[in-house]
């Protein structure tokens, strides 16, 4: 059996160092004692977005990008889109196992039991501006909760850190749906615990004036599956923002709205949501080859497509085509999904796609799919963080309780000055930035 080291010589100094080899990766701190001499801080590794660097253990979700698996726990996202309902899959993300019936029943009535939100979590969000934006106004509130329940300060206690946990995934969709209805002028709609947690969401949505909601079961249970699908990604943009800023000790709210904060951007969450505006912006079937050509002359993207991790179809996107199907049914047929497929035909055939392995991912469809369901764009990404802030904890809890984990700080390369000498403000020449 060959040992699992590596042997590195520095042709700078012509020494040589053997560094252990774990779970296929090197410690970047065994490379440190590489130096040139007493004076030197010792080799570093340079690696911006995260290329090829581990930054925890992790035992939640695994994800082959090449072959197009993604598992929570073991199990195959398929199987779970398919067998579970999304507090389910929350469960077993949170805990590591799928929940009996008793467990299940037991974290199903501990949720729903913490939908209604603070009054002064309601004002809060009255005083958002008449047409913000639901993924502004989701980050805010989530922040704010850290005022109204300060206890959340103390991550180290286990039973005070579930409270909060339970706290937050309980009370998401209360904030998104508001958040909704205040961006369109309705009145805000208390949670209904008679309802299901997606039920419930799409009470507070859409109730008017009727005296109970009733959610049509194809389109509740389409958008739990979606839930499902988007519960956690691993070590994606957005979990990496909750590990970091929880890595400070930050209670769960702020690291939560941190993390939802890095979905908005539309490289990560906010995709979904130019998916939309480029459908739009295409128009017709006839429009595809001419906009294909301008993402291969580089002029825009095609948003929804390429992964950083999967080089291979997304198994969510595969769902969610599968998924929509039904929603159709009951929706009708959203004409933008005629664009897509032609988008997408075109896409895998051409070159510049299939050299760089670029695929659809999760964004590509959801967006077709949500604004069947009455979602408006602005929305989508709201929808997102509903169903990733339980993968946001369960990661959270994992950073907490790792005992390898410390303050996350990573290095530089500094590429400034060496020391000058102070300039008098009557000494100073006119700077080279633009005039403001
Ligand atoms: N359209 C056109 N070209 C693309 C696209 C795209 N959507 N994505 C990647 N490429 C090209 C890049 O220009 C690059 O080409 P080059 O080698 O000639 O320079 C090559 O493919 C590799 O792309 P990178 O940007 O290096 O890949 P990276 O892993 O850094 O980025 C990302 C991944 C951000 C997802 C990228 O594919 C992208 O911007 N996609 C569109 C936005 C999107 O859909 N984001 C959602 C991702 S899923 C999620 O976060 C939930």
């Amino acid at each position: 059996m060959p040992e699992k080291t590596l042997t590195i010589t520095d042709n700078r100094t012509g020494q040589t160092y053997t560094v252990p080899i774990e779970d296929g990766t090197i410690r970047a701190m065994d490379l440190r004692q590489i130096k040139t001499g007493p004076e030197d801080f010792g080799l570093m590794t340079y690696d911006p977005a995260f290329m090829n660097t581990a930054s925890c253990r992790s035992s939640i979700t695994y994800i082959d990008g090449d072959r197009g698996i993604l598992r929570y726990r073991g199990y195959p996202i398929e199987v779970l889109a398919e067998r579970c309902t999304f507090l389910e899959v929350a469960y077993l993300l949170l805990f590591g196992e799928l929940p009996t019936a008793t467990e299940l029943k037991h974290w199903v009535h501990d949720i729903t039991h913490h939908t209604m939100l603070h009054e002064a979590t309601k004002k809060f969000m009255e005083g958002f501006r008449y047409d913000s934006h639901p993924m502004g106004m989701f980050v805010s509130t989530v922040a704010a909760l850290s005022s109204v329940y300060p206890e959340a300060r103390d991550v180290h206690d286990p039973k005070n850190r579930m409270h909060q946990i339970v706290r937050l995934i309980g009370k998401v969709p209360s904030i998104a749906a508001l958040s909704y209805r205040h961006n369109v002028g309705f009145p805000y709609v208390y949670p209904d615990n008679d309802l299901s947690y997606t039920e419930n969401f799409m009470n507070m949505l859409w109730k008017m004036v009727e005296p109970k909601y009733v959610a049509n079961p194809v389109l509740s249970r389409a958008l739990d599956i979606l839930f499902i699908l988007h519960a956690d990604h691993e070590q994606n943009c957005g979990t990496n923002a909750m590990r970091s800023v929880g890595s400070a000790q930050t209670d769960p709210y702020l690291s939560t709205a941190s993390a939802a904060s890095a979905l908005a951007g539309p490289l990560h969450g906010g995709a979904n949501e130019e998916v939309l505006k480029m459908l739009d912006e295409i128009g017709s079937k006839d429009h595809v080859p001419a906009y294909i050509k301008r993402v291969k002359d580089g002029q825009v993207k095609l948003m929804g497509f390429g992964h950083r991790i999967y080089k291979n179809y997304d198994p969510r996107a595969k769902i969610i085509k599968w998924s929509s199907e039904q929603v159709f049914q009951v929706t009708g047929r959203n004409p933008k999904l005629d664009i897509a497929l032609e988008l997408e035909r075109i896409a895998l055939e051409d070159d510049y796609f299939v050299k760089r392995k670029l695929y659809p991912n999760v964004d590509f469809y959801s967006g077709i799919m949500y604004q069947a369901m009455g979602f408006p764009p602005e929305m989508f990404t709201v929808l997102f963080a509903i169903a990733r802030t339980a993968g946001w904890l369960a990661q959270w809890q994992e950073l907490v309780t790792d005992p390898e984990q410390k303050i996350a700080r990573p290095r530089q390369i500094y590429t400034g000055y060496n020391e000058r000498e102070f300039v008098p403000m009557e000494k100073r020449a006119a700077a080279s930035v633009p005039a403001r």
